[in-house]
């Protein structure tokens, strides 16, 4: 219907273009306006490029690695900001999401751009409904496909009602899950990610403002297409919803790749004394996930203030929580991850890797506190796996994960 009514207009102002002018005018005009789609399109492609490469000096905990992508914060392509909405009543950016996702007809959940999403997102009560049964959100943030799919198929198998699956990939890939897939249509509409930029912050928050609609979610997971899970989905699940305080990775850092990155102009909202450092792999209780969308305050000065070698997402949701609500947070992840090996990439586990003994001792191998007890069941999740870890994986799981064979 839509398409009708845009095209008369359009045809009744072709005809007295025609009559107007000579033919070849409107053919310069036409050639024009291909050559430029060209070049918007063509710029897109390259603008999403830095999207492939790898993200792993973001985590580097030497002074000297530096992101492999030029930041692209300082052109300021991020879409979203809670300040910006505030300022422009809701009428800026507001057809990126859009045009991207229709033009691939991929299946996304809602077609809401960032605004009215957030809006929304940040209206939803805080507090659990203690008649509905309380769901986790698994957010994946991905670049394209989910090479471990098939061991969280095995995953969820038979725990319909208990958790929701977002995912959040770059606008320009095609889904190709099928439709019996526990991933099929959990798109959303989601935008390009320039690792080291704010943008890696929207992405996360986009995550966090959709799956924050659905309000049986109480506890918000964020995952990578490298993770897999620790233990069957009844045990991370209690674990997730027995606990009273979130997960969510925070510790002062006095090196350079910690306290160095603190950048003396955003005092006096946040002090040096504030500041905090940790993995983005979150896990959220829905109340302090409403709140973390809600801020307003200290976003704009990370996107402003937070450039390479400094990354939001190692500082920004660490020093927000522990300076509003700190006491909330357990300040550990519940990701595992390798940095024993050293240098700027963590560990990477591939088809060799996987053994009984292996993931036994992340399983098992720390000691931590939960819910004030100690426990040496600290991590549900574990990065980073290859896609050729997918068939031990699958191997050993039903034995060792108790997955329903
Ligand atoms: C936003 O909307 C309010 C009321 O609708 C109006 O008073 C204000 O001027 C608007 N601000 C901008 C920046 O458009
Ligand atoms: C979005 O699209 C609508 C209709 O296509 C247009 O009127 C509006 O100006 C666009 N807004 C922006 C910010 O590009
Ligand atoms: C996004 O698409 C929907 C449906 O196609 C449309 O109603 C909405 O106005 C669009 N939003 C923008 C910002 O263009
Ligand atoms: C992605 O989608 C486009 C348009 O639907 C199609 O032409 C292209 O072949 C697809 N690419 C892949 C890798 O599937
Ligand atoms: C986590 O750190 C905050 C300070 O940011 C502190 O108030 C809280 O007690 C810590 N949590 C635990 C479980 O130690
Ligand atoms: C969480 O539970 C432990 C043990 O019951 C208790 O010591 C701690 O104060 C609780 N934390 C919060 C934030 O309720
Ligand atoms: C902590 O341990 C004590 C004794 O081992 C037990 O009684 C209590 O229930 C435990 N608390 C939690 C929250 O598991
Ligand atoms: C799930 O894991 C828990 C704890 O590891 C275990 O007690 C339980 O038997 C497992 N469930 C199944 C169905 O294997």
């Amino acid at each position: 219907m839509q398409g009708e009514l845009e095209q008369r207009p359009l045809q009744s102002a072709t005809k007295s273009f025609y009559s107007h002018l000579q033919i070849n005018h409107f053919l310069y005009l036409l050639l024009f306006v291909i050559g430029l789609s060209l070049g918007v399109i063509a710029s897109l492609c390259f603008q999403s490029f830095p999207f492939i490469s790898s993200r792993d000096s973001l985590y580097s905990f030497s002074p000297s690695q530096e992101p492999e992508t030029s930041s692209s914060s300082s052109s300021s392509s991020s879409s979203w900001s809670s300040t910006d909405l505030a300022r422009t009543n809701g009428t800026k950016h507001s057809n990126d999401t859009n045009v991207s996702l229709k033009e691939q007809n991929v299946l996304i959940m809602h077609d809401m751009n960032d605004e009215e999403l957030l809006r929304r997102a940040s209206m939803v009560p805080r507090v659990q409904d203690q008649h509905v049964r309380p769901k986790v959100a698994f957010m994946f943030l991905t670049k394209g496909p989910l090479p471990l799919a098939p061991l969280w198929e095995k995953f969820f198998q038979g725990h319909e009602g208990f958790y929701s699956i977002y995912v959040h990939s770059h606008p320009s890939f095609n889904d190709t899950m099928p439709e019996s897939s526990v991933f099929y249509g959990r798109r959303i509409p989601s935008q390009p990610v320039y690792w080291g930029s704010i943008t890696m912050i929207d992405a996360e928050r986009r995550l966090l403002a959709n799956a924050l609609l659905d309000l049986s979610n109480q506890r918000f997971v964020l995952l990578s297409e490298s993770c897999i899970p620790l233990f069957n989905f009844t045990a991370i699940y209690s674990y997730l919803i027995n606990s009273n305080l979130s997960f969510l990775g925070s510790f002062d850092d006095p090196r350079s790749p910690g306290r160095g990155r603190y950048n003396p102009q955003m005092q006096p909202h946040i002090k040096l004394s504030d500041w905090r450092k940790g993995a983005q792999w979150f896990e959220l209780h829905r109340d302090l996930a409403v709140r973390v969308l809600s801020d307003r305050k200290f976003y704009p000065l990370f996107r402003d203030l937070c450039r390479p070698a400094c990354y939001s997402d190692e500082h920004y949701l660490p020093t927000l929580v522990n300076i509003l609500y700190g006491e909330s947070n357990a300040n550990r992840s519940v990701t595992w991850v390798d940095w024993s090996r050293g240098g700027p990439h963590p560990g990477r586990f591939g088809w060799g890797d996987v053994t009984d003994e292996f993931l036994n001792r992340i399983r098992f191998g720390s000691k931590c506190l939960y819910n004030g007890n100690e426990t040496s069941m600290c991590f549900l999740f574990a990065r980073k796996f290859l896609p050729n870890a997918l068939e031990p994986l699958l191997r050993v799981s039903p034995v060792l994960l108790g997955f329903d064979p």
